[in-house]
């Protein structure tokens, strides 16, 4: 898988929810596990490892039940979020561009019977996947629902570079960043949470934030271009919370 076909699938994935609960063959997880294992982190530093469960493995209060679940289990310490949502979309574009069905579960935890810790790491979050007798590409941009480029970003000139990043997909759909500076140093902020949202969505939006620095490194890559992730604490725009800093070669 190059690069450029995990670039193509931003522009027709989408998150699906009813599956084929039949496993896939022995030849298609070992191709997702294998991908998998040369994933890149955010952050080298955060020590993770991915567990495959099965549908009886896991438990969720909505009615998403799939055939495999890819979870995300981490260190705790500062940027895993954001390294959990960095290295989970490399596997959901993955799966998308091989035509596999996939959804992040921000709600779903392995059962009581999965042990909590894997290796003194913890469970962050998990992608369910597998066939779907639904269509599981978009036909083109227009059908997704997203902010406007004014409402996320007023970086001058950047449109090009960030709309692949405009369409990432984030929890609720809340799509939390926003991004400021200018096209050779991009300053990514997340929205501030009021108390009812900071329990529920604290978590999630810095998954998301990860997720769309994703979706950054694939547009920067497609221009020729490298970044380099810098998260030194900065000032953020009124509303916002600074995240992390995009320094680009060119
Ligand atoms: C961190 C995260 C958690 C999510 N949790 C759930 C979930 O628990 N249940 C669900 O149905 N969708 C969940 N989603 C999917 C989002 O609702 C979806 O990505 C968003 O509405 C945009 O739609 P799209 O993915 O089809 O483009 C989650 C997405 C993210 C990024």
């Amino acid at each position: 898988m190059t690069n450029n076909q995990l670039y193509e699938a931003i522009f027709k994935r989408k998150s699906i929810r009813k599956y084929d609960l039949k496993p896939l063959p022995a030849e298609t997880l070992s191709a997702v596990k294998q991908f998998a294992n040369t994933a890149k982190p955010l952050d080298n530093s955060i020590k993770f490892e991915f567990l495959y469960l099965a549908t009886q493995d896991v438990k969720n209060i909505l009615p998403i039940k799939a055939p495999h679940y890819i979870c995300l289990y981490s260190e705790k310490k500062e940027n895993y979020l954001m390294n959990a949502g960095f290295l989970l979309q490399q596997l959901d574009l993955f799966l998308s561009a091989n035509n596999l069905a996939s959804c992040w579960l921000g709600m779903a935890k392995p059962t009581k019977q999965v042990p909590e810790q894997q290796n003194g790491l913890e469970f962050v979050i998990m992608l369910a996947f597998g066939n779907s007798n639904e269509p599981i590409h978009r036909l083109d941009t227009t059908e997704f629902i997203r902010k406007s480029m004014s409402d996320i970003s007023n970086i001058a000139g950047g449109e090009e570079l960030l709309e692949p990043v405009r369409l990432a997909p984030s929890a609720s759909n809340s799509q939390p960043w926003f991004f400021s500076g200018n096209i050779n140093e991009i300053e990514i902020s997340r929205e501030k949470l009021n108390l009812i949202k900071a329990p529920l969505y604290g978590k999630m939006n810095q998954i998301d934030i990860g997720i769309a620095l994703f979706h950054l490194w694939l547009s920067l890559d497609h221009q020729g271009k490298t970044a380099n992730f810098a998260f030194q604490k900065a000032a953020a725009p009124s509303g916002y919370e600074f995240m992390v800093k995009v320094k680009v070669k060119n």
